[in-house]
């Protein structure tokens, strides 16, 4: 089996975001691969997952205060509920066999990560992507005044041209008597 990881699709637009939600991938995976290495390499890896879990969810917090982001009330009650899973998890480490122990969390700390990142992370995302389009459509320049069309040119400069078309055989003798025709009428 291999361990999920970041991919573009993830992406929330935003790259300090991203960064954190990759590492968050790596250090699951770094905690799934440790499966068979001493308690001490185990014990680390379960404290790095676990620290960076929660200082993740603290930036990311942070950063949508900054971004006066609406959903911030229920996007923390998401993030709170996740580490309750994490904490219940960690709480049986004691107690459970430890090759148990390590699938359930890394990959639990996996899927959470896609599912929420998927379906809550992404809605800061679109609301970052809602104020760029804002801002771009407010600071665009105001669009330019059409330029009056230009006075037609003068009835015997005209004559003048389709002289020189005719004579370069630009254009036919009864297209020529026919524009003529139209010139001098405008006369
Ligand atoms: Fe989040
Ligand atoms: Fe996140």
């Amino acid at each position: 089996m291999s361990f999920p990881r970041w991919t573009n699709a993830l992406t929330v637009f935003h790259p300090g975001m991203d960064e954190q939600h990759r590492k968050l991938f790596s250090l699951a995976e770094i905690l799934w691969l440790s499966v068979n290495e001493d308690g001490e390499m185990i014990d680390r890896a379960v404290q790095d997952l676990v620290d960076y879990t929660y200082s993740h969810f603290a930036h990311e917090e942070a950063f949508l205060v900054n971004i006066g982001y609406g959903g911030l009330v229920e996007h923390k009650r998401k993030h709170e509920s996740i580490f309750r899973a994490v904490d219940t998890i960690v709480d049986k480490y004691a107690t459970e066999d430890r090759k148990v122990f390590v699938n359930e969390l890394s990959i639990f700390v996996a899927e959470w990560l896609v599912r929420h990142i998927v379906a809550e992370d992404m809605e800061y995302a679109r609301f970052i992507a809602q104020q760029r389009m804002r801002r771009a459509t407010d600071t665009a320049p105001p669009s330019q005044p059409i330029a009056p069309r230009p006075p037609p040119a003068d009835p015997i400069e005209r004559l003048r041209r389709l002289k020189a078309a005719f004579e370069e055989e630009l254009i036919s003798a009864d297209e020529f008597d026919t524009r003529k025709q139209e010139i001098l009428a405008q006369l």
